[in-house]
Order: C-alpha cells, then sequence, then structure tokens
C-alpha cells in the first residue's frame, strides 16, 4: 500500500521504516529540512537498535523516501499517518498545535479521499477536532475519514515492538477506512482490535499511565522493603509469577522518566479534571515517582555527609537503556540534584554523553565505563544499561577513595557486593 508519515520523530521513522519492511511503499515527511536532508544522505537524527540497517535497506529497495513537502506527501498515498510531537504545557495539558496545523497542511493539499490516522498521542476527541478541521479547510471538498492507530513503541526497543505489536488499536468514526487499515496491519500477524476513535485515544493514556501506576506501586513497595529488610526484587518475582499481575514493569527504580510516563500521566489527570473528575490515583502515582529521587539523594547525603566538593561517578544518563534519549531523565536530573549539593561529577553513558551535553554542564564527560570510578568518592548507577553488570568492580574498588556503590537500578547482587567490600545501597533491599 502507499503510505504517508507526517513527523519523523521516534514514532513517525521507526513506523514508516517498519511499514517499509513489510512491503508497504511508503513517504515520510518532515517539516525540518536539514533532518530530511540528513535521512536522505543516509544519517540518522535517533539512535534506535536496528533502525539505521532498516532505514538504509529500505530506502535502497525504494520502498521509503524523505521529503519536507506535506503536499506531496498527501498527493503520493491514500492513507496519511500524522506521528507529530504532542508536547506538554506548563500547566501538564496537551500542546496540540503541530496536530492542528499537520492537520490544515493535509487539508489544503487533498485532491481525493484520504484516511488521515492519527498516531500520535492525543487527548481523547482530538479526533473529533482534526476531523472539524480537515473539513474546514479541505479546498476541493473530498471525502475523507479520520482514524486512530495509537502507538505502543518503547525506546529502546522501538522496532521490535513495532514489528511484533502485541495489539494493533485502529479507532475509527465510521466503517469506510477499516479494511484499509487492517490490510495496512495484517503482514504484522498481531490482534487488532477495532473500536470508536474515543475509546482508541484512551486506550493510550489509560495504558501509560496503568504502566507508570505498575512502577510506582513497586517503587511504594521497595520503601517497605527497605524499612524490614525485605528483598523488593524477590517480592516482584513473587508478585509477577501471577498471572494476572505478570513481572514486566514491577523493577524498583529512580522513578520513570522519558517523553512519555511523565508527559501522559500529567495530561490524563488534566483530562480527567476538564471532565469533571479527579484522578487522585495518578496524583499518588506521581508523588511516589518524585518521593524515588528525594529518597536516593537522601540515601546518598546519608552515607557520604556532605557533597560540596566530593568527587562522585555517575554511570548513565539517558532516561532508559539502549537510547540516547535524555529527555525527563532521571539520570540527568539526578545528576542535577548532586551538583546542587556541591558535588563534582564524572559521567559516562555508552550512548547518550552527546545529547547530554546540551543539558548537563560542568562535569567530566568521561570515554570509558571503567575510567569513571578514577578518584571518585562514590559511584552511582543511574541507567539500567545491560552493559553496566559488567563493570570492572575489582577496578572500580581500588580506584574509589572508598568503595562506595549507589546502585538506583538494582544492576548487583547485595550479598556478592558486601562479600567484595563494597558499601553498596541500592532499591528496596
Ligand atoms: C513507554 C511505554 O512503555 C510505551 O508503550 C509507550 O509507547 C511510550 O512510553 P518508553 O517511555 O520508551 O515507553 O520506555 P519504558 O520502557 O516504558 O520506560 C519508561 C520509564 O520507566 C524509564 O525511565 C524506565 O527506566 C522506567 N521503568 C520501566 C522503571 O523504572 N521500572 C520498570 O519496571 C520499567
Amino acid at each position: 500500500m502507499k503510505l504517508t508519515i507526517i513527523g519523523t520523530g521516534y514514532v513517525g521513522l521507526v513506523t514508516g521504516a517498519c511499514f517499509a519492511e513489510v512491503g508497504h511503499h511508503v513517504v515520510c515527511v518532515d517539516c525540518d529540512e536539514a533532518k530530511v536532508k540528513m535521512l536522505r544522505a543516509g544519517g540518522m537524527p535517533i539512535y534506535e537498535p536496528g533502525l539505521e540497517e532498516l532505514v538504509k535497506k529500505n530506502v535502497e529497495a525504494g520502498r521509503l523516501s524523505f521529503t519536507a513537502s506535506t503536499q506531496e506527501g498527501v498527493e503520493k498515498s491514500d492513507v496519511i499517518f500524522i506521528a507529530v510531537p504532542t508536547p506538554p504545557m506548563p500547566d501538564g495539558s496537551v500542546d496540540l498545535s503541530f496536530i492542528e496545523r499537520v492537520a490544515r497542511e493535509i487539508a489544503s493539499s487533498m485532491t481525493s479521499y484520504k484516511i488521515i490516522v492519527d498516531k500520535s498521542t492525543v487527548p481523547v476527541k482530538t479526533g473529533d477536532k482534526v476531523a472539524e478541521t480537515i473539513k474546514r479547510y479541505c479546498k476541493a471538498k473530498v471525502d475523507f475519514d479520520v482514524a486512530s492507530n495509537p502507538e505502543f513503541l518503547r525506546e529502546g526497543f522501538a522496532v521490535d515492538d513495532l514489528m511484533h505489536p502485541d495489539r494493533v488499536v485502529i479507532g475509527v468514526r465510521s466503517q469506510r477506512p477499516v479494511q484499509a487499515m487492517k490490510d495496512i496491519y495484517t503482514p504484522f500477524n498481531a490482534p487488532i482490535i477495532v473500536t470508536d476513535i474515543n475509546s482508541a485515544e484512551l486506550i493510550k493514556h489509560a495504558a501509560n499511565s496503568f504502566l507508570a501506576l505498575k512502577i510506582s506501586y513497586i517503587n511504594a513497595v521497595s520503601v517497605i522493603c527497605e524499612a524490614t529488610g525485605a528483598n523488593v526484587q524477590e517480592v516482584a518475582n513473587g508478585m509477577g509469577m501471577d498471572n494476572r499481575i505478570g513481572r514486566r514493569f514491577l523493577d524498583a527504580s529512580l522513578g520513570f522518566g522519558g517523553s512519555c510516563f511523565p508527559k501522559d500521566l500529567s495530561a490524563f489527570i488534566q483530562i480527567s479534571e476538564q471532565l469533571g473528575y479527579d484522578f487522585s490515583l495518578l496524583k499518588e502515582v506521581q508523588r511516589i515517582n518524585d518521593g524515588q529521587m528525594d529518597r536516593f539523594i537522601k540515601k546518598i547525603i546519608e552515607t557520604l555527609w556532605v557533597l560540596k566538593g566530593k568527587k562522585i561517578g555517575v554511570l548513565g544518563l539517558a532516561f532508559k537503556q539502549n537510547t540516547d534519549d535524555v529527555r525527563m531523565s532521571p539520570a540527568i536530573e539526578l545528576c542535577h540534584r548532586l551538583q546542587k549539593e556541591g558535588a563534582i561529577l564524572r559521567v559516562y553513558d555508552p550512548k547518550a554523553m552527546e545529547k547530554a551535553k546540551a543539558v548537563l554542564k560542568d562535569v567530566t564527560y568521561v570515554d570509558k565505563m571503567n575510567d569513571v570510578a578514577e578518584g571518585c568518592d562514590a559511584l552511582v548507577i543511574a541507567t539500567e544499561w545491560p552493559e553496566f553488570k559488567k563493570l570492572d568492580l575489582e577496578r572500580a574498588r581500588k580506584v574509589l577513595t572508598h568503595p562506595i556503590l549507589f546502585d538506583g537500578r538494582n544492576l548487583f547482587d547485595v550479598k556478592e557486593m558486601e562479600a567484595l567490600g563494597f558499601i553498596y545501597k541500592s532499591i528496596g533491599r
């Protein structure tokens, strides 16, 4: 099928590449000409495992192309996906101006029937607004349908999530676009659920908020574990073996971050408030998440007493493993908080150092993981990169002025660390 994706961020670019991979002909549109130029030349604006190879392969096969012209994108396809940012406003509500602008641009370029599909995360009832806008600005007065098709990919696993989705959600206002939407997704062999548009939009916010709630739940349990000497990982394993609960997203941590959970949670709370419901449960999820960072900083201060002038090594800057994304990263927040206390930082991340440089100043960026601890008073693990498990602990113990390790991601075994001579503080254990 011929498909157009407007917006080449995480969602748009990965979706475009995966649609092309299963045989569709895809045009990716972005208003940022420099980005289009970079993509045409084989460059990647983001790090995402497997994406570069997928883009290259499909560009060479002639199934994937890039343009800065919305008009070209609209002319070339019958189905247009919107995958532009929906950033948060200062009050937590969603800035829908990019969606609105794209809807107008699509409308003014349409000369035949099109299906316009929203893939960006949007508040419930946005589909109705998009339909109204297109109707208003469409010069040719042609037929169109609006659909919602929320994306559930996780950064760092985006290609795999897209190629093997748990489910595909399609929200529609009429039956006309259903078959085409199903045809697009047939090659992915995933269950497809067709709903009304409002339900599809709500599924995304409700799912992300629930996952955030799951993390806050285990983080709250981790506090009780610390107070009683229980081990949160064992509690999570025991809970997770109940199929109704499941083990995933029960890893206690410094708290969740990234460009989705914090934003979607705030948006869902706002939307509920506008609809007359105080979703206080979700406010508590936010409060617990903030508390995790406070408790971790407190742990560091209790151990090191005064941070002013102390040298601290930090492993991890990305908001999670497998990505170079530092947006709303707990690791960056941790660094800022330590700096505020007067600590001097040596930091390392396998992929996120370049992006971190824009938001984290006055630190020493170290090229190798094993060099970070050199001359430090303590080492902190802030991101769950699997390679940190291979840290040379013998060497770290020797080069630290005192063998103190704060693990915000529970990567090591408590007993083993103590046997190695570390003062080892983790979360909920
Ligand atoms: C999330 C959703 O998972 C995805 O479905 C949606 O499309 C976008 O938002 P993403 O933000 O890419 O994806 O990352 P995710 O893997 O969900 O992690 C989010 C945050 O939660 C990270 O900071 C991560 O470290 C943290 N986390 C995750 C935990 O602290 N504990 C866990 O058990 C899982």
